[in-house]
């Protein structure tokens, strides 16, 4: 891992997520560690973000880097013109590391093949979010005890939700079984079902989940992506698909639990918060944890 750019959930074995999330439980228990002291990490955030900025930027800190980028791309010298593989050659010789969010799909991996220090993707279109996928797989560990023969329910808008697209491939290397719940707008793509299907693993797919979600270990809520919609009306017709509710939860298993990459639009109906399936808060906490532990690993910290 030591050097290498993190942009696909495919660029790490799962030998590599099982080190990553040792890391974690590590930073868990002791998060100031002055490790990157005298290095410095840029973030470069070309689309909004709460919870994967703030906790780079908090993960960095904890560490004793030092942060240098932007969260607004307009202020950057994208906005008069300039390239993403100029901004990503020039940022590089300024930082030892790149974490970067952008909206179209591959960026990341421009920006490693031109850039001479690691970069980290936090999010490219409606591709991936490898970070996000380490620190659900740290979840999913911390809450089942184990990441085998789970039964993962996907939720809402696997179309493009890139959350989902990184968590599947890495849920198939510890034989998960996949129900897929979407509107037909929505579904999981294809190619997709295609990997799945060559692994051998079993994946259901339906239009709705309730009655179903007392089956579950995992149910993994996500919003549907307004901006990846070219017609807002399509956006209309599918926003408010699903919600889910407290009542829905009567009967499910008692180690079920709740996760969402956030943010929440309308998706969980917020009575949901307080019941004790409820997970998505301490999940976007065992972001920081994960993503020192990536920077560690890349780093070579640790
Ligand atoms: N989960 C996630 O990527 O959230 P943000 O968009 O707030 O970073």
């Amino acid at each position: 891992m030591k050097n290498k750019s993190l942009v696909s959930i495919n660029d790490f074995t799962k030998e590599d997520y099982l080190r990553i999330l040792d890391l974690a439980s590590e930073f868990e228990k002791n998060p100031n560690q002055n490790l990157l002291d005298g290095k410095v990490v840029a973030s470069l955030f070309f689309e909004p973000s709460t919870r994967t900025k703030l906790s780079f930027d908090t993960a960095i800190s904890r560490l004793g880097g030092k942060l240098i980028g932007f969260s607004d791309a307009s202020s950057s010298s994208t906005s008069k013109g300039e390239s993403l593989s100029d901004t990503i050659r020039t940022v590089a010789n300024y930082a030892d590391l790149i974490v970067m969010r952008h909206p179209i799909e591959g960026a990341a991996r421009l920006a490693s093949e031109v850039s001479r220090v690691p970069i980290i993707n936090a999010g490219d279109g409606a591709n991936q979010h490898p970070t996000q996928t380490l620190l659900d797989l740290f979840s999913i560990k911390k809450t089942q005890g184990t990441l085998e023969n789970l039964n993962i329910f996907l939720v809402g808008d696997l179309k493009y939700g890139r959350t989902v697209h990184s968590l599947l491939i890495a849920m198939s290397e510890f034989n998960a079984t996949f129900n897929f719940v979407s509107p037909p707008e929505l579904a999981i793509p294809n190619e997709y079902k295609i990997f799945l299907t060559n692994k051998g693993l079993k994946f259901y797919e339906h239009t709705d989940f309730e009655g179903i979600i007392q089956h579950a270990d995992i149910v993994y809520m996500t919003r549907v992506q307004r901006e990846r919609f070219s017609d807002p009306m399509e956006y209309e017709k599918v926003k408010n698909v699903y919600v889910l509710r407290k009542d829905m939860l009567d009967g499910t298993k008692d180690n079920m639990r709740i996760l969402h990459p956030l943010p929440r639009v309308n998706e969980i109906s917020t009575d949901v918060d307080d019941t004790p399936q409820a997970y998505y808060f301490p999940q976007a906490l065992n972001g920081v944890y994960t993503r020192q532990a990536i920077i560690a690993a890349i780093m070579g910290l640790k």
